[in-house]
């Protein structure tokens, strides 16, 4: 099937979008240590470019990658964590977990949740995109980068079918498609 990948959010839009929500991180982690974790696959070149837009210490960089269950585009309101961080890496520290999207919610509430309950001193969200149309379970999210309408995204780590994630700027695509996968 030919998908039409349409531009959505410019290099240069992310690129201000990341260099401010690392004013923001700078500003509420001036006198305390920072660990950062990265949901994969999704995250990774938004981390990789917020850390070295950080004029901080950064104490850890961990990751964790969670799997969402269910046919098509219809959560099945559980996610699966396959990979996480040593618990030693998150417990006493303060932790910013860095995602590519909320859609559902599911995947960023289940990663806080388990997170959580490995008893960082602090918890904190920063997501470089929301779809709070989609939304199925409540997020807080403290560091927000844009808030797009119901638009299926690739590009900038972001995948359909593990496809579009080298794209520089972020596209819709424009058929929905009918299939999201496991892909994180
Ligand atoms: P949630 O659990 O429904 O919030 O979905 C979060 C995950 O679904 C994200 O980390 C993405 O991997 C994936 N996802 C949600 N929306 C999109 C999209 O528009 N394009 C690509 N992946 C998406
Ligand atoms: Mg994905």
């Amino acid at each position: 099937m030919s998908r039409n990948l349409i531009p959505l959010i410019s290099p240069t839009e992310i690129a201000s979008t990341v260099r401010r929500l690392a004013r923001e991180i700078e500003r509420d982690y001036q006198d305390r240590s920072l660990v950062l974790v990265g949901i994969l696959k999704g995250s990774f070149i938004f981390l990789a470019d917020l850390v070295r837009e950080i004029q901080l210490p950064i104490n850890n960089i961990e990751f964790m990658r969670l799997s969402s269950y269910g046919a098509s585009l219809v959560s099945s309101g559980q996610a699966q964590i396959t990979m996480s961080p040593p618990p030693k890496t998150i417990a006493g520290q303060n932790i910013v977990l860095i995602e590519d999207i909320i859609d559902t919610g599911i995947t960023t509430n289940t990663a806080l949740h388990y997170l959580q309950n490995l008893h960082p001193a602090s918890l904190r969200l920063c997501c470089l995109v929301d779809k709070p149309a989609r939304r199925q379970v409540p997020v807080k999210c403290d560091y927000l980068g844009l808030t797009i309408e119901e638009l299926f995204i690739v590009g900038y780590g972001i995948d359909f079918d593990q496809q579009y994630r080298q794209l520089p700027n972020i596209c819709y695509l424009e058929e929905q498609p009918q299939d999201k996968s496991n892909s994180q």
